[in-house]
């Protein structure tokens, strides 16, 4: 078994890496998420487990075939069993429509937005499986909550095969256009890129803290969240420890409303 240790000049920016692999078993950062001005940059991740696929916040409309040509260099996508959704938002779920119609997976999101579906132009609701607020398992996988970060249905996907946390909106990073890198080895430099978001968006230093309570019970190698840098080595730690003491969103609302 094996992660990956590339440099970040070394990295596939547009075909993206496989950040863990051990014999039938793959999980896999599918590229960096192609960015116009104004549009945030994303990342999507696929787990490949016996040759069947678990995708991980497919994304947006914008960059659906380019996600499709990606996955499609390591599996088919009727082989494509299951979608997870850490929350409702457009960067993440606008493309449910079109991925339910090119593949047959069930797809996995909080209770809370099944009904906000069918106005994504979902009829049948028969793939959709409800994640309940305390979490739940999907194979390998465990469903952790971490509601009001920033969503109020939000979950994130502790992998426990390869010990990567798919953090979604958590540990995102905002980077310029200038800016490109796939590892955070610098977790000093880094923390600037997440700083501003994670205060607006992340709701209280409450729910920062109930959800380290929660991920401190794991053995984690890599948090690979939806925007920015995965991290790894001695920045988990880093990045843990700064969420656990970040004052943001109600902590700040006099800061936030100018008053
Ligand atoms: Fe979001
Ligand atoms: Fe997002």
């Amino acid at each position: 078994m094996a992660y990956c240790s590339k440099s970040n000049s070394d990295v596939d920016l547009e075909k993206g890496e496989i950040l863990y692999e051990e014999p039938g078993y793959q999980f896999i950062w599918l590229g960096w998420g192609k960015f116009d001005e104004g549009l945030i940059q994303t990342n999507q991740y696929l787990i490949i487990n016996n040759g069947k696929g678990i995708l991980l916040d497919p994304g947006g409309i914008h960059i659906f075939p380019k996600v499709v040509a990606n996955i499609t260099n390591y599996i088919d996508l009727e082989n494509i069993k299951y979608i997870f959704f850490t929350h409702q938002d457009p960067d993440v779920s606008s493309g449910l429509s079109m991925w339910l119609s090119v593949t047959e997976a069930s797809v996995y999101i909080s209770s809370l937005w099944v009904r906000f579906l069918p106005h994504l132009g979902i009829t049948d609701l028969s793939r959709i499986k409800p994640i309940e607020d305390s979490g739940g398992t999907l194979e390998h996988a465990r469903f952790i909550p971490a509601h009001f970060l920033h969503s109020p249905g939000f979950h994130t996907l502790y992998d426990q095969k390869s010990k990567i946390l798919f953090s979604g909106d958590i540990g995102a990073a905002v980077f310029s256009e200038s800016e490109k890198y796939l590892f955070v080895d610098d977790f000093d430099t880094h923390v600037k890129l997440m700083e501003a978001f994670h205060k607006r968006y992340m709701a209280s230093s409450n729910a920062c803290r109930k959800f380290i309570s929660l991920i401190r019970q794991l053995d984690i190698e890599m948090i690979a969240p939806q925007h920015g840098g995965v991290f790894r080595g001695k920045s988990v730690k880093k990045f843990i420890d700064w969420l656990e003491r970040l004052k943001c969103g109600s902590d700040i609302i006099d800061e936030i409303s100018g008053m």
